[in-house]
């Protein structure tokens, strides 16, 4: 039975959820026997099996059900042109600052979105505060509109936020350190304010192709996957004879020399992104930037975490690309961070592209009888960062008691079944008397639909908390009465239930759960 779920402190949550990636095979440092390199990741035996699943999620929404929205697989190496017609080479850039203490490098937006979230912080504490000793009666708005010590953080986060939008508007590096200055912001490891200046620093690895002899080309590993979409544009658009408005979408990697890579898997310096762009007539972007949003907000909603963990975020500065943008921000364990960006990129890409290769890109629109080059909304996830969503919102500690009383702490990862690495664990409840050799029967049976575990090491009640803290939503037990009446005991993870069932009624109870018809019907 499970009492409660523990409330611990954020950050030692996150040092929990890091750990336990590593423990259950889910991630692991890079390179880890030489002391691991910074900011990259492997993914273990159950950590690909989620990350393939969270793909599958993505893509079967957009290909599976649009039939205008194709995908396709570019290359990572692309002709050195594009980087410089996408605006990457002279753009791509974060503003870097170092503190000259700690010897330690920072993003100076960064440092000012994290004093502002300090000042949101104090404010929602007061909130909480005063909820707590009104109770019932408390009026939220009332309170936020009234309160003296919250409208003096409120005025102050404002006074911060506009002027930080106009420095990053106008890209304004030494307003950005005068920001940092005036607000007395530390180094969280010297605790100083011996900053240097704030210098602009880009992001694209870059390496050589062919031999120096040939006169090597020195070309980029591609900081997003969305130009080798722009570049294929054309060819999609005639080998599918596509009619605007369409999508072309694409899984792939990208490589980013981040200046900040902390938290874990959240900022890589390699890591998988899924985006669509959209192709659209122009005049006509905002609205498709509408439907974007409503359409990718229940794409995250339909995984039953809460839809209060999530909001957006509308940019203070928009890319150079863009005319309008959002973020789809979750409450991590460290505050709301964004996980998916919805951009309206203009018509710029494709423009640029048109201008750099001297061919044209447009497109020839039967019922205005007029050629165009298409405008295009962006919707752009890393995969990396929605595993880190998933495993956040998933994990939990509870306090369960067993028959006899006795209390245990249970770690359990309630994983949406769709996406959960292993679906079914079979257990034969001792190894002998043809218990394993019948629990065996059933994985032969299931394993063609199911991703299926062998386990009969340990007591069972080992093996049933060994499957909860891998997220495996469902454990079938075989005992000394299968054989009679073939029937099994089915435990459910979340509930910890159990009931008696006919292994012929297995496959259905779990296609029920498991199958990913369940999240689609939500996103209608
Ligand atoms: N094509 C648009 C684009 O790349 P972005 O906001 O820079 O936009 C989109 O990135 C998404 O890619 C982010 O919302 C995030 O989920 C993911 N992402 C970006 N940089 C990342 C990094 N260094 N590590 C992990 N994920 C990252």
């Amino acid at each position: 039975m499970a009492l409660k779920t523990t409330h611990m402190a954020q950050e030692d949550l996150f040092k929990k959820l890091i750990a336990h990636c590593k423990e259950y095979g889910y991630v692991f440092p890079s390179s880890e026997i030489y002391d691991g390199l910074g900011a990259v990741y492997d993914y273990g035996q159950y950590g690909v099996e989620l990350k393939n699943n969270i793909k599958k999620y993505w893509w079967d929404s957009m290909v599976l059900l649009h039939e205008n929205i194709v995908g396709i697989d570019s290359a990572i190496f692309m002709h050195p042109t594009i980087w410089k017609a996408s605006g990457h080479v002279d753009a791509f850039n974060d503003p870097l600052i170092d503190n000259r203490d700690s010897k330690k490098r920072y993003r100076a937006d960064v440092l000012i979105e994290e004093e502002l979230a300090k000042i949101e912080g104090k404010i929602e504490k007061e909130v909480d505060k005063a909820r707590n000793r009104f109770g019932e009666s408390f009026d939220e708005g009332q309170f936020r509109a009234t309160n003296a010590r919250v409208l003096e953080s409120q005025t102050k986060w404002d006074e911060l936020h506009n002027r930080f939008a106009e420095a990053l508007n106008n890209s304004d590096l030494v307003e950005l350190k005068q920001i940092i200055e005036d607000n007395g912001i530390v180094c969280p490891i010297s605790g100083t304010r011996n900053w240097t200046d704030v210098r602009q620093f880009n992001l694209m690895f870059s390496t050589d192709m062919g031999s120096t002899a040939d006169g090597a080309l020195k070309i980029y590993l591609r900081p997003e996957t969305a130009q080798g979409i722009f570049v294929n544009y054309l060819n999609v658009q005639k080998s599918g004879r596509m009619k605007i408005p369409f999508g072309i979408a694409q899984i792939g990697k990208a490589f980013r020399n981040e200046i900040v890579a902390r938290q874990f898997i959240f900022r890589m310096r390699e890591f998988e992104q899924m985006e669509l762009q959209f192709f659209v007539r122009p005049g006509t972007e905002l609205d498709w930037f509408e439907k974007w949003k409503v359409l990718r907000i229940k794409w995250h909603q339909a995984l039953g975490f809460g839809n209060e963990n999530y909001r957006f975020h509308v940019h203070e500065k928009l890319a150079h690309y863009a005319n309008a943008a959002v973020d789809i921000e979750y409450k991590f364990p460290f505050g709301f961070k964004e996980v998916e960006g919805i951009h309206s990129r203009t018509d710029y890409d494709l423009s640029q592209h048109q201008k750099f290769s001297g061919k044209k890109i447009q497109y020839f629109d039967p019922e205005l009888n007029e050629s165009y080059v298409p405008f295009v909304v962006e919707t752009s996830i890393g995969v990396d960062r929605m595993f880190l969503q998933i495993i956040s919102a998933s994990y939990h500690e509870e306090i369960v008691e067993d028959a006899n009383g006795q209390k245990d702490t249970r770690v359990v990862l309630r994983l949406p079944a769709p996406l959960a690495p292993v679906k079914l664990a079979v257990m034969p409840l001792i190894k002998k008397d043809g218990l394993p050799e019948k629990a065996r029967e059933i994985i032969e049976e299931l394993k063609f639909d199911f991703n299926c575990q062998y386990d009969e090491k340990d007591s069972i009640g080992k093996r049933y908390r060994r499957q909860d803290a891998i997220g495996t939503p469902f454990c079938v037990t075989v005992d000394p009465e299968t054989a009679g009446d073939n029937t099994v005991t089915i435990r459910y993870r979340d509930t910890m239930l159990q009931e008696r069932v006919q292994i012929g009624q297995l496959r259905e109870i779990i296609l029920n759960q498991v199958g990913f018809r369940k999240l689609f019907n939500q996103l209608n």
